[in-house]
């Protein structure tokens, strides 16, 4: 058996066109667009193209955005004094302070800094707290978020289902553990989150209706962890050397691809799978916080 694969471009190309008519509906009643102000300390090679790609789909949306670029040495201070600024702003809807930051920078101090109705990462404690206790219109995390919105819009049944997540990160593991777990539409499952400290982890694995791998090593988890007929979802970016590449690297996921793709019913593959989906969810969150702010939600 191959599996059907799960897209995040077209999921994400689907969530895009759904949004396209709330952006304008937003723009005709409020007279200004959604906005999104990115912050990027530092020159950080991988954050200067995420924080491009945020830019540029931001434009093509028709929702507003501009990228504050500070130095490396920026002291946290200025960078708290800016995000204060920014607070204040009504125009501003979204902030996003993009990671990793310089190490003299405390990014805790930073991330609770920002008002929670403007925190499109969803990072706040505040926000966390929400996610837990369940709230509508909130600013759910766009990872974890563009993960669910695949299972659902794949078809795949979640309410019962057995969900094993592999990785417990604040930023993945944890918060879609949260969000599966709600009882709400397009979730209701039972969730187990397995670790670096998990015992029989192949075992615990092959109980799953549905497999999110989110363990941030290349290729962990074999086919022979796949239950035949499980979903999969593979989080996992990472770059492995590849000689036969120009760029002498290539990108794989956290599960074997290859493996998983002949045991599994459906399985979202590296790149194109869930990658896609969190830029897809960080524009949604911005026209969320925007019409909060309103209080149109
Ligand atoms: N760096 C890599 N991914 C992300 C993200 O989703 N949000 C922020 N703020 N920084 C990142």
């Amino acid at each position: 058996m191959t599996a059907e694969i799960i897209s995040g471009k077209e999921v994400s190309k689907e969530i895009y066109g759904e949004m396209g008519g709330e952006i304008q509906a937003f723009i005709d009643k409020h007279g200004i667009p959604p906005h999104l102000t990115v912050i990027l300390v530092g020159e950080d090679p991988a954050s200067q193209v995420y924080v491009r790609m945020k830019g540029k789909k931001a434009a093509k949306l028709g929702i507003g955005s501009d990228t504050i670029r500070l130095e490396a040495e920026t002291p946290e201070e200025e960078l708290l004094a800016l995000i204060d600024k920014l607070n204040a702003d009504d125009k501003v809807h979204g902030i996003l302070v993009q990671l990793p930051l310089p190490k003299h920078i405390n990014e805790t101090n930073v991330l609770l800094r920002i008002d929670p109705a403007k925190d499109v990462d969803g990072f706040h404690p505040i926000n966390v707290g929400k996610m837990l206790v369940g709230e509508d219109n909130l600013l759910l995390p766009c990872t974890p978020h563009g993960v669910q919105e695949m299972l659902v819009r794949s078809g795949t049944p979640i309410e019962g289902a057995h969900v094993v997540v592999v990785g417990r990160s604040n930023i993945v593991g944890k918060p879609v553990a949260a969000i599966l777990v709600q009882k709400k539409p397009g979730a209701n499952a039972t969730v187990t989150i397995a670790h670096t400290r998990t015992k029989n982890m192949g075992d615990l694995c092959r109980q799953a209706d549905i497999l999110i791998v989110a363990a941030g090593v290349p290729e962990f988890v074999p086919g022979d962890w796949v239950r035949p007929g499980a979903v999969v979802i593979d989080v996992g970016v990472n770059r492995v050397d590849d000689e036969t590449s120009e760029k002498g690297y290539k990108l794989v996921g956290d599960v074997n691809f290859d493996e998983a793709k002949e045991v599994a019913s459906k399985i979202s593959p590296v790149p194109g799978g869930v990658g896609p989906m969190t830029i897809c969810m960080l524009m949604k969150n911005t026209l969320q916080a925007a019409k909060n702010q309103v209080g149109d939600p």
